[in-house]
């Protein structure tokens, strides 16, 4: 600390020596308003420069530590780590919240569920950190309160999946909490749906008539044991190519059948970034319950889905897609 600030603070001294050489006058008085203005500016950067060099120092320290104790873990690459979701003594919320300001995740979220359309399923659903984002505003006819999607937009249903009952109960008090604060014309009006079960095995979550118009699945690839097996079954629950909508109408129906959204994260453009995700995907699956260095591009081609649109942001390690069941796929009616 003391190489980095003493040749500045004497800097600061130079500069008013030389004012007050060249003028006499009003030297004092810069001098005097140089003290006042610099000094503290020179010293916070100092005090701020030092912190973040202690705080950078002692974060590198624990992680490393915290890399060499995972290395000894008995954990295959992928291997499942979901029950990670049952610990009832942790504010998952909490411990994400930061990471997801800083990748601006919220923004895509939002972006993506409000396509979500008709009969919406969503899987995974963890605490529910999209369910603020989703427009369950009821259809209004005349529009009088000038809010209300229009018949064709509206979500008719929701179902809200996770394999662990505390993901659930939480996804729910959060879905009661904010309908109460919503006013009474405003709240959704549709049949609404919180089931337990591991949405990959056929049968759990059952097959509406017509399929689901949405699947919305964010942020749940990097969880799961076998991710294209999993997305193929969302493929058989969505509506199927030809199947008739059951809300719908015919001329608005395109015949590509339901849609799913997926947010994801997992592999980058990069080397070098790909290199610190494989480092320590072992220390972070153990804790967060989740394989952070997964190629979705991967995951998402060997399910066999229809890729409609891709975008990767954040080094290419934030994955969107809109995907479509392929044609000709057998449902699991
Ligand atoms: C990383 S969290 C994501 C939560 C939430 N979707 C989000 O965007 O914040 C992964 C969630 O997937 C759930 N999960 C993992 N495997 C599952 C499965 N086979 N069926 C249903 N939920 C599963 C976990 O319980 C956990 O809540």
């Amino acid at each position: 600390m003391h190489s980095t600030h003493v040749p500045l603070a004497v800097a600061v001294e130079r500069v008013d020596e030389e004012d007050a050489q060249t003028d006499h006058g009003d030297g004092t008085l810069r001098a005097g308003r140089y003290r006042r203005h610099i000094g503290p500016m020179v010293w916070a950067s100092c005090i701020f420069g030092f912190s973040l060099a202690l705080y950078g120092s002692y974060y590198y320290t624990t992680y490393t530590q915290a890399l060499q104790v995972a290395a000894h873990l008995d954990l295959a690459q992928n291997a499942d780590v979901s029950d990670r979701w049952r610990d009832r003594t942790r504010d998952f919320d909490e411990e994400v919240d930061v990471s997801e300001k800083f990748l601006l995740l919220k923004a895509k979220r939002r972006r993506l569920v409000q396509w979500a359309t008709g009969n919406v399923l969503e899987v995974s659903c963890g605490t529910g950190r999209n369910l603020e984002l989703y427009d369950l505003r009821p259809y209004d006819a005349q529009e009088k309160g000038g809010y209300g999607r229009s018949r064709r937009t509206r979500i008719t249903s929701i179902t809200f999946n996770d394999q662990s009952d505390v993901m659930i109960e939480r996804a729910e008090a959060k879905f009661d909490a904010l309908e109460a604060q919503r006013p009474e014309a405003q709240r959704f009006n549709g049949r609404v749906n919180f089931l337990v079960g591991d949405a990959g095995i056929k049968g759990v979550i059952p097959r509406p008539a017509g399929g689901y118009d949405t699947i919305v699945q964010t942020m749940g690839v990097c969880s799961m044991a076998d991710a294209p097996a999993f997305l193929r079954h969302l493929g058989e629950l969505c509506r199927q190519p030809g199947e008739q909508s059951e809300w719908l109408p015919p001329e608005a129906d395109d015949g590509r059948g339901g849609k799913i959204l997926l947010l994801e994260h997992g592999r980058s453009y990069y080397s070098w970034l790909n290199r610190l995700l494989d480092n320590g995907a072992k220390m972070h699956a153990n804790h967060y319950g989740c394989w952070w260095n997964k190629d979705v591009g991967d995951v998402v081609s060997q399910s066999g889905l229809v890729v409609d649109r891709v975008r990767r942001y954040n080094f290419g390690t934030t994955y969107e897609y809109v995907l479509r069941p392929a044609q000709g796929r057998q449902t699991d009616d």
